[in-house]
């Protein structure tokens, strides 16, 4: 997929620089040529020679490098390559990017190029949350650059939770679908997955067992057709398609808010298992066993059906909107009933009793439901089945 493809890599300065050396030998393992550009910091993180050595090519460093000039202007090097990737995407760099400064051989190539560019942050958690990053990334993701991460996780400096880069592997399948070309080029796919959380209180919560498993492939699928995904999840245990835009969500509530803020999309697919109901009695603080022995009740409201809520727009209406359907009894009539019920286009339809291992299982066995009535596909993979569902999107968008 990578084969021929040829890759300017920016090394920012951060520690995560060390796999952007095993980005480098992953990216040549899959047939692309990697020219490596280090920054003054990343220099300190990684050496010229090791970049040099691992991508068997010239590390570009100093914008004033008269040699180079003669060899290669800094305008030609930041438009010869098909993609321009910086990993790390340090706190500064971003900065620089976003305020379009130019004053070294990293920032210039990053104003001077015509291509795309992707970035896989890491920073520290309190960088990354800072309203001045936070106010660039979107600053960035408006100007159309491409993002990747950063992680949840561990940090070097000892802290938790979101700065960490992505990993190689992962920029590697955003680098795929950034470059991917097909059919769906140019258009963008709304897709949810995974399960909703419901708060009792802040440590319980009514879930299901949806993995988010199917979701993650559909995307996946629909970014190697070339499409832009935008992925709205709830808490889901598969891993997220790399290269999509995630939106990471806990509630059904949540997540009818982040689609509606994701609208207008060229099509829409809801693969999330939403909860319907939300318990109203929610509390704000833990709810302590009680010594009379006396349980707790729940009170429930029905949540927005997101599904049913898009399907039904008057205006603004995806051109196809496509609806799951986890059935236990009368797959197809229930599901044929369901979607007339939510005014969808195509239902997929699966059996997700206990016994099909389907919920969480690395296969599935779906019914596809349009006007044209119920076709219905043998048992395979999930990822086969995205694959077959998103090359019959594309035929439908046309
Ligand atoms: O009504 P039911 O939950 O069986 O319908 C399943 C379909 O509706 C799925 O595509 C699911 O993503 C979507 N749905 C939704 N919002 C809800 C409930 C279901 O989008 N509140």
């Amino acid at each position: 997929m990578l084969e021929g493809k040829r890759i300017l890599l920016i090394i920012g300065g951060g520690i995560a620089a060390f796999k952007s050396l095993d980005l480098i030998r992953r990216l040549r393992e899959r047939g692309a040529s990697v020219t490596p550009v280090l920054t003054v910091s990343g220099a300190q993180f990684v050496t010229p020679l090791s970049a040099s050595a691992l991508s068997a090519q010239k590390v570009y460093r100093d914008l004033f490098d008269l040699t180079d000039e003669a060899e290669m202007g800094h305008i030609e090097l930041s438009r010869s390559a098909d993609l321009v990737v910086v990993a790390p995407a340090t706190a500064d760099l971003m900065a620089k990017m976003a305020a379009g400064l130019a004053n070294d051989l990293a920032s210039t190539l990053l104003l001077a190029t015509d291509k795309s560019v992707l970035i896989a942050p890491a920073m520290n958690v309190r960088m990354w949350e800072h309203a001045a990053t936070q106010r660039n990334i979107a600053t960035l993701k408006g100007d159309g650059v491409l993002t990747v991460g950063p992680d949840e996780g561990d940090m070097a400096c000892g802290e938790y939770g979101p700065g960490r880069m992505a990993e190689p592997l992962a920029i590697v399948e955003a680098i795929g679908a950034a470059l991917a070309d097909g059919p769906l080029k140019g258009k963008r796919v709304l897709v949810t997955s995974g399960p909703t959380h419901e708060p009792i209180d802040p440590v319980r919560y009514i879930a299901n067992r949806s993995s988010g498993a199917q979701g993650s492939a559909i995307a996946r699928a629909l970014m190697a057709l070339g499409a832009d995904v935008v992925f709205v999840t709830g808490p889901a245990e598969a891993a997220m398609p790399a290269g999509a835009e995630i939106i990471k969500v806990e509630t059904a509530q949540q997540m009818a808010d982040a689609v509606a803020a994701e609208l207008p999309v060229a099509a829409a697919v809801f693969a999330a298992a939403v909860a319907d109901w939300r318990v109203t009695s929610a509390s704000n603080s833990k709810i302590k066993k009680d010594a009379s022995g006396s349980l707790p009740s729940l009170s429930f409201a029905e949540n927005p059906d997101i599904l049913a809520g898009v399907s039904q727009m008057k205006k603004g209406r995806p051109g196809l909107v496509v609806g799951f359907a986890a059935e236990t009894d009368d797959v197809i009539a229930n599901a044929t009933a369901k979607r007339k019920r939510k005014g969808c286009d195509w239902i997929v339809a699966n059996d997700v009793s206990p016994e099909t291992g389907i919920m969480g299982g690395a296969e599935n066995a779906v019914t596809l439901i349009s006007d044209l009535g119920a076709e219905s596909w043998p048992r395979m993979g999930k990822d086969q089945v995205a694959a077959r569902l998103a090359a019959k999107i594309a035929e439908a968008l046309g």
